[in-house]
């Protein structure tokens, strides 16, 4: 495994959108632990691929309830219990700020062998969740700072 360079904010990548990913083959997977190993390394909750300069639709998130999981092309179903929590992002160091989210998300997406998998996620968890999706879509936590 390898440790990869988390960009930050002032990085124009951060803004793109992210494609979807369709080759579940091992190059996947290597992306995948060098992501695991830079989020730990980071000591982080989440990272999108598009933070490490990779512009595909998947996120690691260490998750409260399941452990780590890989989401890959998530589409929300349900998102609903909306409320405010602090959070921040490795890509916006020494930021922190309040967010409007849903605390009770529904996802699909596929794991890293390309099956498809739905699961519910509470709480931060499913603030994690949306903060990632948000990157996929060059979105970043800043834009959405409640007054
Ligand atoms: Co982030």
């Amino acid at each position: 495994m390898a440790r990869l360079t988390i960009i930050k904010q002032d990085n124009p990548l951060i803004r793109k959108t992210s494609k979807t990913v369709d080759d579940f083959s091992p190059r996947l997977h290597e992306i995948l632990d060098n992501m695991y190993e830079t989020l730990l390394h980071a000591n982080g909750m989440g990272l999108a691929a598009v933070q490490v300069g990779i512009l595909y639709r998947m996120a690691i998130i260490l998750t409260e309830e399941y452990g780590v999981i890989e989401i890959i092309n998530p589409i929300i179903k349900t998102a609903k219990n909306q409320r405010i929590d602090t959070e921040g992002c490795l890509s916006c160091p020494g930021i922190s700020g309040r967010v409007r989210r849903p605390h009770f998300l529904i996802l699909e997406y596929q794991d890293r062998n390309g099956a498809k998998q739905t699961r519910t996620f509470h709480n931060m968890d499913a603030v994690c969740c949306c903060h990632e999706i948000d990157h996929m879509n060059g979105i970043l936590f800043i834009d959405k700072l409640e007054k």
